[in-house]
């Protein structure tokens, strides 16, 4: 028998007067003549494809679109969508359905799992601890209504709907339960059995009177039920979590439009106009002689401590100890911090002189390098010393640099380290090397050579982040 493909149909992308929306709209679609023909957009958007197959697997983002529109079978009203993309609101099912994505599923879950990944206390009124006995029941229950669970979903879907309720379930006898304000003497021994949360097209709100009416009331315009499964739910049986009422999406997207502009308007090649003056010839001197001091009493040494990282947990934590008696003696730890505040005051200085003068590919590196370090030195000694060592308590040795036990690759709050050690590492290294360029020139040295000092530098700053990386990520050496 003869399987015949049937001929590849192209997707025709529907035609309106003037093609795609603008790039910085928050309404993708807001260019296209209303009603938005949404179904159709949706079908033509390119899809991944591999030959002969339906589709890459890597290419799968869940079927939230397909099953929308899948098979002409319309789960979705096509008119009811257009006429949500026509609203400044999309409407809760196209939020659940968008939410499907992968990235905007990560965009949603990765703060609510951050928000519980540490655990949380539970203390008394009066914040003094609970006494043992009490810490443990509570941990059971905890675990038997699934509490991490919900503070998860709760947080996440809240991020999907931009509202979220949970509800105490409370098997009563009394009919008027959850109509009458919540009421502890109610809930009998074995009656609570857990946490419910309800999306939002289950529910109605329903105000009082004085709801309603007065604005003096401490709960003007606040619900005071909430219709769920046809019943009133008064507002005091449930958690609602709002997700930014107000959202900044607009002011950001402005202020990306407002810099792309004047980026755009810039002429790279007018003369520069600002008076340029030229940095004090000592205060170079000192920024080069305290980088020489922190590349001696400490860069040398955690740069080398990091290469270490291959080599697994011991032998790192081992180095990491033994270099420990150099900068965290009494002296040079406050030293070295000194060292690297005059090293970030002095090179702002700089980089506000420097950027009012014209500059070679070279200097620009140099500036922009040292702006990098300034915020990641910063950074890095907030987590350091503020963060891990005076509010959690810590060691900052192995496990705190490679976000043990979930690791750097695994955890999706980690992973953004990665680029961020990395370009700290090549920074730090790039940047010595372009300040040897400087001095090279200044010392007669021809300057073709001293820009292949810098290259060459730049080049091994690139293979130490990344022999560094590799082993912050996992990769292991083993000698035999
Ligand atoms: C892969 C890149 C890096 C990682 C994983 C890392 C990690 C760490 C860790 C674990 C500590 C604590 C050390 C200890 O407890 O003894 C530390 C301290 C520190 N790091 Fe880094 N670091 C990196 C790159 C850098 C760079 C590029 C700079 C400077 C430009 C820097 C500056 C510092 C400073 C100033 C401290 C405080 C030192 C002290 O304890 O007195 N780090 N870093």
């Amino acid at each position: 028998m003869l399987f015949r493909r049937n001929a590849k149909t192209e997707a025709v992308a529907p035609k309106g007067p003037r093609g795609v929306s603008s790039w910085f709209s928050t309404h993708a679609f807001d260019s296209e003549p209303k009603p938005f023909p949404l179904r159709d957009y949706l079908r033509a958007l390119p899809k991944p494809m591999v030959d002969g197959a339906k589709a890459a697997m890597d290419s799968w983002d869940g079927d939230g679109f397909s099953k929308v529109f899948g098979q002409d079978q319309t789960i979705l009203s096509g008119a009811i969508v257009g006429w949500y993309g026509a609203q400044s609101f999309i409407s809760h099912q196209l939020a659940a359905i968008i939410a499907q994505q992968w990235l905007v599923n990560k965009a949603c879950t990765v703060p609510a799992r951050d928000a519980v990944r540490k655990g949380y206390n539970v203390v008394t009124e009066d914040g003094d601890d609970l006494h043992p006995d009490a810490v443990k029941a509570i941990k059971l229950y905890d675990r038997r209504f699934r509490i991490r669970q919900q503070l998860t979903e709760f947080v996440r879907m809240g991020r999907v709907f931009g509202i979220r309720i949970a509800m105490f379930k409370v098997e009563s006898t009394d009919p008027e339960y959850y109509e009458k304000p919540f009421n502890l003497d109610g809930v009998t021994k074995g009656s609570y059995k857990g946490i419910v949360q309800i999306d939002p097209y289950w529910t109605a709100p329903m105000l009082d009177g004085a709801a309603a009416s007065q604005p003096d009331t401490l709960h003007f315009y606040e619900p005071t039920w909430w219709m769920i499964n046809g019943r009133k739910v008064h507002r005091s049986h449930l958690c609602i979590y709002m997700h930014d009422p107000v959202p900044d999406t607009g002011l950001w997207v402005g202020c990306w439009v407002i810099a792309l502009a004047v980026l755009l308007r810039s002429d790279n090649t007018a003369p520069v106009s600002v008076p340029a003056r030229a940095v004090p010839a000592p205060l170079r001197v000192a920024h080069g002689v305290s980088a020489l001091a922190l590349v001696a009493i400490f860069l040398a040494l955690h740069i080398a401590n990091h290469l270490v990282f291959p080599a697994g947990q011991q032998t790192y934590e081992a180095v990491m100890k033994l270099f420990r008696h150099v900068y965290r003696g009494e002296i040079l730890q406050p030293l070295l911090v000194a060292l690297f505040l005059f090293q970030i005051g002095t090179g702002l200085f700089f980089v506000w002189r420097e950027t009012a003068k014209p500059s070679d590919h070279f200097r620009t590196f140099q500036i922009a390098s040292g702006v990098y370090l300034a915020f990641y030195v910063l950074g890095h000694m907030d987590s350091v010393f503020i963060y891990a060592r005076t509010y959690l308590g810590i060691d900052t040795g192995w496990g705190f640099a490679t976000g043990a036990p979930a690791g750097l690759v695994k955890d999706p709050w980690n992973i953004r380290l990665v680029p961020h050690y990395w370009l700290g590492v090549f920074f730090v290294l790039a940047h010595l090397a372009a300040g040897a360029r400087v001095i090279l020139m200044g010392h007669g040295v021809r300057r073709v050579f001293a820009d292949r000092v810098m290259i060459a530098g730049a080049v091994v700053a690139g293979i130490v982040a990344t022999v560094i990386m590799l082993g912050m990520c996992g990769m292991r050496i083993q000698f035999v």
